[in-house]
């Protein structure tokens, strides 16, 4: 839809918006020169690395890539979609977007079928305080949630009989509930689809009612029903509790996943507003990125079931390929038996909030994960750690926390825990062998042009003929079209450009050990002056062998770590 608002309008609107009152209103700004600068509010951080620049109408995170106009920062911070952010800020400017006849249709259409939807809502939440509705008042104040609550989140009630909303809303509404799935015309007459069920409305990001959740009141087969899809309701987009988190809450910088509904709002009448639930399966790669698009920080809640760890692996597993540095995923497992809404009712809003803090933050929950059943002073048992383990870090990109974790793999494999314990007395603990370097130098190449993009050209008139390089070159020509800056960026828009993940991810996959930036500036610099670079190898090995052996002496140390970080040649 967004090639159908002109260009020339939205170059007028971003004219009109005052970058730093709009993120000023979210983030606060201290004034720098032309800059604005801020903590920023797209990962956690605790000294300003967020620049505004309001003349030329964007903003830039040194700290996690993060960069946009007003347009993206609206989309990124509130999960609005192009349109939409168009229009809110439209609104601020007091202009009216000029839509194309289609497109106004469009909308028109999707705000008629929201408007049913709200009226539902009302009419649900209306029969909630009729005389008749006294069993489903007493169901909710035995579920422990008083008045306020309920009215925050919407609660309501859908009689038993058959089509008392559709009677209600009359044949013109009633149709449009009919397109939302929320009556059903499929016996030949209309007939609600929610019948004596508490009714949850599920609310998009600007509070319009788009789908319902319905529990039964009765002995129905089926606990919980959901509307089905329809023209505004896409399962996988929209999160259950995130519109009355923000509500309640002036900025949501971290969310808790949990499953149900009533875990939702069980939490929110304990005070915990942050938590929402997924409406596909939380684990899957469209709900995954739908929750990181709002938050950086999540923390995911499962039952301690065996079901629930199987869970919880499948999001750990989906997550990996969407994580950037800045981004903080943890994960709790709860107690058997208990479910978010049972535990906070038993054992209060404290001691949840101690659990949410206390939950394991990814790698952590990976290797306890893969490590269960091994017995770690094996060397088989960890050479199956390796071999489960590996394959995830190589689904991630690249990012500090990867290289930790690589790093953390090496350890945990590579050493028996129990000689490590055994300091002091005892026969000496192993000694570290030197970990084997393997970088790819097509890699190291690439990576090493980012740092230094004046010497793409020599580089590639250089390697024009090498066909082992052919890659790295053509990576580098694409590195220079998108004006990619430092390695966060390229590895951010490989992250986001799937045909050029495809033709160049094989220059970083299985790679165990990302070269430092002084290595790949020195694996350039070596290319244009090869018979430097043999020297300093066999020198690095002569020294690398003494270092193993243990006769290294200081100022060769010194002088290996000199060779190391690339500026010795
Ligand atoms: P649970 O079965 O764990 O129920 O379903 P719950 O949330 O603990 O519900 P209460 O406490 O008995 O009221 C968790 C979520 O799975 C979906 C619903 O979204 C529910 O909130 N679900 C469950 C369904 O869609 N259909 C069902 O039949 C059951
Ligand atoms: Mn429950």
């Amino acid at each position: 839809m967004s090639g159908l608002i002109p260009q020339r309008f939205i170059e007028e609107l971003m004219d009109r918006i005052d970058l730093a009152e709009l993120i000023g209103g979210r983030v606060q700004l201290k004034k720098a020169g032309a800059n604005y600068k801020a903590r920023c509010p797209f990962h956690d951080e605790k000294t300003p690395s967020f620049n505004v620049r309001p003349d030329k109408g964007f903003y830039h995170c040194f700290g996690c890539g993060a960069h946009g106009d007003a347009i993206s920062f609206l989309r990124e911070m509130d999960g609005l979609s192009f349109t939409e952010a168009v229009e809110d800020l439209a609104k601020r400017a007091g202009l009216e977007v000029p839509y194309d006849e289609s497109v106004k249709q469009e909308i028109q259409q999707a705000r008629t079928l929201t408007e049913a939807l709200d009226f539902a809502g009302g009419f649900y939440r209306k029969a909630l305080e009729r005389s008749d509705a006294g069993y489903a008042r007493e169901y909710l104040k035995g579920r422990g949630l008083d008045a306020a609550t309920i009215d925050r989140y919407g609660l309501g009630f859908a009689p038993p009989d058959g089509d008392a909303l559709y009677r209600a809303a009359g044949p013109d509404l009633g149709k449009r509930l009919i397109e939302t799935g929320t009556v059903s015309d499929r016996f030949g007459r209309p007939r609600d689809l929610f019948r004596n069920r508490i009714m949850f409305p599920i609310r998009n990001s600007r509070g319009r009612t788009v789908a319902f959740g319905g529990r039964t009141l009765g002995d129905d087969k089926a606990k919980y029903i959901n509307s089905p899809e329809s023209d505004v309701f896409h399962k996988s987009r929209e999160i259950y509790g995130l519109y009355e988190a923000r509500q309640a809450l002036r900025q949501v910088d971290r969310l808790l996943v949990v499953e149900g509904y009533m875990d939702v709002i069980a939490l929110a009448q304990h005070g915990i507003h942050e938590a929402v639930a997924t409406l596909g399966t939380a684990t899957n790669t469209d709900s995954l990125q739908a929750l990181l698009r709002h938050a950086r920080h999540i923390v995911f809640c499962f039952d301690g079931d065996t079901a629930g760890f199987r869970a919880a692996d499948k999001a750990m597993e989906n997550a990996l390929e969407l994580l950037n540095d800045g981004m903080h995923l943890q994960f709790l497992m709860l107690p058997e038996g208990e479910d978010p809404d049972t535990l906070v009712r038993r054992e209060g809003a404290e001691a949840f909030r101690e659990r949410i803090e206390s939950a394991s933050p990814l790698s952590r929950f990976l290797f306890d994960r893969q490590r269960t059943g091994l017995d770690l002073t094996l060397g088989e048992h960890r050479g199956e750690l390796r071999t489960r383990v590996k394959p995830l870090l190589n689904k991630m990109p690249y990012s500090a926390l990867r290289d930790a974790m690589w790093q953390e793999l090496r350890r945990v494999s590579r050493f028996d825990p129990r000689e490590r314990a055994k300091s002091g007395n005892g026969p000496e603990p192993a000694r570290e062998e030197p970990v084997e370097i393997k970088v790819d130098k097509a890699t190291s190449l690439c990576l090493g042009l980012v740092e230094a993009p004046e010497l793409a050209a020599d580089v590639q008139e250089h390697a024009r003929h090498d066909r082992a390089l052919a890659d790295a070159v053509a990576l580098a020509d694409w590195i220079q079209e998108q004006g990619i800056r430092d390695r966060s960026a390229l590895f951010r828009s490989l992250a986001l450009d799937a045909s050029a993940r495809q033709r160049f991810f094989h220059l970083f996959d299985g790679l165990e050990y990302v070269p430092a930036r002084e290595q790949a500036l020195a694996t350039v610099q070596d290319m244009l002056q090869p018979d430097n670079e043999a020297r300093r190898r066999s020198r690095i090995n002569t020294l690398m062998r003494r270092m193993a052996s243990g006769e290294c002496t200081d100022a060769e140390r010194e002088e290996l770590k000199r060779l190391t970080s690339g500026n010795g040649s």
